[in-house]
């Protein structure tokens, strides 16, 4: 029991009805009515791959380049951590002050920089990036990427990613005609780069023709469908998480220990792998993570409610039940602080609450995959085995919460039990097991979806 705290309690409609008005629909929805607001007339496409994606957004030497900066905006609206990386002559064109306040990061420009090499070095930096756009890219630019130079950190970072690699060129017509710039357009397209672009029309220089940077409603949808090639995209997973509070009294309530960190860590690598999540979280002290939809519970019977009417209105291809419901409640709730000499404080009758992960298991719109978690301080697998037959989970991963590992902490290791056997994932952070667990979801997956093909 916790006196100290107030149970901001609300009944489950009022709870995910405001998170859907305020919140829940959130980044996607918002940036959509941003986007038609800004582009007024412009058919609305779906954004939502830029959610919780890293975007190394690079700027070269351009007139085109003050573009970038509605870009760079329109991709941190979509959900997206832009890093913007500007060559030294995109400078003369921008302040990088700009894109840092636009962005929240500061710019990157040189290679040889040892204050911005001690935060993030550029390797880490190409590795960081799930997307690289080039935006404006100059003939320069071009050429040095055909050629494979890494004469700047720009450059340098194109070659040491392994992530998709995509440029707007932006030029004088004549010089888009060029021969030699046609033939490193063609040597970039025969390795994979995407090139957006250009478009034709006005030019800042009085030509007429091609080589416009594309305007920002043309490009967010390319390198949104880009980024939405993850190995979930198409799948929808809802994650629950946190612990539940049980009201005693409208100050004190029954709980548990759980942070809530495994399955924000796990909504989190959801969303990176392309997924649509929603997270019915119990209270916890996180924030939500980018391209997630939040649903806000108290208690277990909250949680209930809120993952039968997910069920019941959605296709759900995944659920993930990582929050430690309480088992109990007080039968009663007072309306009223008890007061000790006038209430009796000694005894308090509990009622058993519903099993959350059993109601989804049981659901007729089951979800093909249904994991649950099992936290266990003696008899790790064997516990575990059997609250997967009992509650009709696919898999169950089991954590050893004995001596007070786990709860609230960074790192985490689990047994992760299936009909077929078991698989270890771990020991490491919870953001690097959730990414494990993950690829094992993505895989059965494909695994079916192969299946179904034949
Ligand atoms: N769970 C649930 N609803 C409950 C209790 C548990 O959905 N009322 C889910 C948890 O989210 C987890 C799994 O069931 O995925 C196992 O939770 P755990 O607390 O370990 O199991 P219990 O059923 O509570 O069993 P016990 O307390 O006896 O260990």
């Amino acid at each position: 029991m916790d006196a100290n705290h107030t149970v901001g309690r609300r009944k489950p409609q009022q709870a995910i009805g405001t998170v859907l008005a305020t919140r829940g629909i959130s980044a996607d929805l918002r940036t959509r009515a941003w986007y038609r607001t800004r582009f007024r007339g412009e058919t609305v496409t779906d954004l939502s791959g830029f959610s919780a994606k890293h975007v190394l957004l690079g700027v070269t030497g351009g007139i085109a380049a003050y573009k970038a900066c509605e870009l760079a905006r329109a991709m941190m609206r979509a959900g997206a951590d832009v890093q913007v990386v500007m060559t030294p002559s995109a400078t003369a064109f921008v302040g990088p002050m700009t894109f840092q306040a636009l962005t929240g990061r500061p710019v990157r420009i040189e290679l040889l920089d040892p204050s911005a090499e001690a935060g993030m070095g550029h390797i880490e930096l190409a590795r960081w990036a799930d997307l690289v756009v080039i935006a404006p890219c100059t003939a320069h630019t071009l050429a040095t990427l055909a050629l494979g130079q890494a004469d700047d950190l720009l450059t340098t970072l194109w070659l040491a990613t392994r992530a998709q690699r995509c440029v707007a060129p932006a030029m004088n017509q004549q010089m888009w005609s060029d021969p030699s710039v046609t033939s490193h357009v063609e040597r970039l397209i025969a390795r994979g780069v995407h090139v957006l672009g250009p478009d034709s029309g006005q030019q800042a220089c009085g030509d007429i023709g091609p080589g416009r940077l594309l305007e920002v409603t043309e490009l967010m949808p390319r390198l949104a469908a880009l980024l939405a090639q993850g190995p979930l995209s198409g799948r929808h997973l809802v994650i629950t998480a946190g612990p539940t509070h049980e009201p005693i009294d409208p100050v004190r309530f029954l709980s548990n220990q759980a942070s809530g960190k495994m399955g924000y860590a796990l909504a989190s690598a959801a969303a990176a792998f392309g997924a649509r999540v929603t997270l019915v979280s119990g209270p916890t002290a996180l924030s939500c993570p980018r391209g997630v939809t939040r649903i806000d519970v108290v208690t277990a019977c909250e949680m209930d409610n809120a993952c039968q009417t997910l069920l019941s209105g959605s296709q759900v291809d995944c659920f993930i039940g990582a929050a430690a419901v309480s088992d109990m409640r007080p039968a009663t709730v007072a309306q009223e602080k008890l007061k000790k000499g006038k209430d009796d404080l000694s005894t308090l009758t509990l009622v058993e609450n519903p099993d959350v992960i059993w109601g989804v298991s049981h659901h007729a719109n089951r979800p093909s995959l249904v994991v649950g978690f099992a936290a266990e301080t003696q008899a790790l697998l064997a516990h575990a085995a059997e609250k997967r037959e009992r509650k009709g989970l696919d898999w169950i991963c089991a954590n050893d919460v004995s001596d007070g590992q786990v709860f609230g902490q960074d790192t985490n290791c689990l047994h992760c039990l299936t009909a077929a056997g078991q698989v270890t994932l771990g020991p490491g952070t919870k953001s690097e097991i959730a990414r494990q667990l993950l690829t094992n979801i993505a895989t059965h997956f494909s695994i079916v979806k192969d299946t179904t093909c034949n």
